[in-house]
C-alpha cells in the first residue's frame, strides 16, 4: 500500500494570476516553477495574462474558447497546484478568480498551495486567506502552508537575480507539505473515488 502512496511522478503547473504588463509577480512565479522542478515534479508556468481566458459568463461559448479548454485541461491533469496571486484592494485578483469560475471538478480532492504578493510588509497574506475559502467551494484542499512574497520590489535585484534567498527555503518547505498531500490524495481518488 505505502508504495502506491509513494507516487514519484507528480504533475504540479504554477498559476500566476497578475495580468499587468509590469507585473512583479513574474519572477516569484518561475522560482515557484523551478523550485517545483527541484523538488522533482513535473510542473508549467500557467501565467493568465498569456492565456487571456474571456470573462467568464459573457458569452455562452466561452467555455468552448481554446484558452478555456487548455486551462481546465491543465486543471485536470495536475495532482496539484500551485497559486500565486498579488494583493489587490485586500483581496486576490480578478483574473484569477475568473479563471477558478471556469473549474469544476478538476480540482475536486486535489490540494492547492495558495501564495500571495504585495509591496506592504504582509505579502499578500489577506488575498491569500480569501483565496483559500474560494478553493474548499471547489472541493479543493488548500494546505496551511503559503508563501507571502512581502514587499515585493526587493526580492530580485535590478540584473534579475534573487536577492531574498530566504524564499527559496520557504518555498521548498511548502512544497514539501503539497507533496506530502499530493501523494495521499492521489491516492485517495483512485482508491476511494473522487
Ligand atoms: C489595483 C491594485 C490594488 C492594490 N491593492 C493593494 C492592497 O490592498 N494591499 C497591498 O499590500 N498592496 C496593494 N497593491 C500593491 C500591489 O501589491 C503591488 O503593486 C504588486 O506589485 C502587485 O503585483 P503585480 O505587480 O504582480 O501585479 C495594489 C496594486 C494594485 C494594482
Amino acid at each position: 500500500m505505502a508504495g502506491s502512496i509513494a507516487t514519484p511522478d507528480l504533475f504540479v503547473p504554477v498559476v500566476l494570476g497578475s495580468v499587468r504588463s509590469n507585473r512583479r509577480s513574474h519572477r516569484p512565479a518561475l522560482l515557484l516553477e523551478e523550485r517545483a522542478k527541484a523538488a522533482g515534479h513535473r510542473t508549467e508556468l500557467i501565467d493568465l495574462r498569456a492565456l487571456n481566458l474571456p470573462l467568464h459568463g459573457q458569452d455562452d461559448a466561452n467555455g468552448r474558447h481554446p484558452s478555456v479548454v487548455a486551462f481546465k485541461e491543465t486543471i485536470a491533469r495536475a495532482d496539484a497546484v500551485v497559486w500565486l496571486s498579488p494583493e489587490y484592494n485586500h483581496a486576490y485578483t480578478a483574473a484569477t478568480k475568473n479563471a477558478i469560475d471556469y473549474l469544476g471538478r478538476e480540482l475536486a480532492r486535489k490540494p492547492v498551495a495558495v501564495c500571495g504578493l504585495s509591496s506592504g510588509s504582509l505579502g499578500g497574506a489577506r488575498a491569500v486567506e480569501q483565496l483559500k475559502l474560494v478553493f474548499v467551494e471547489l472541493r479543493a484542499v488548500p494546505i496551511r502552508e503559503s508563501v507571502y512574497f512581502s514587499e515585493a520590489e526587493s526580492i530580485f535585484d535590478s540584473a534579475g537575480q534573487l536577492a531574498r534567498h530566504e524564499f527559496v527555503e520557504r518555498i521548498d518547505r511548502m512544497l514539501d507539505d503539497l507533496t506530502w498531500f499530493a501523494r495521499a490524495l492521489r491516492w485517495g481518488r483512485a482508491e476511494l473515488g473522487s
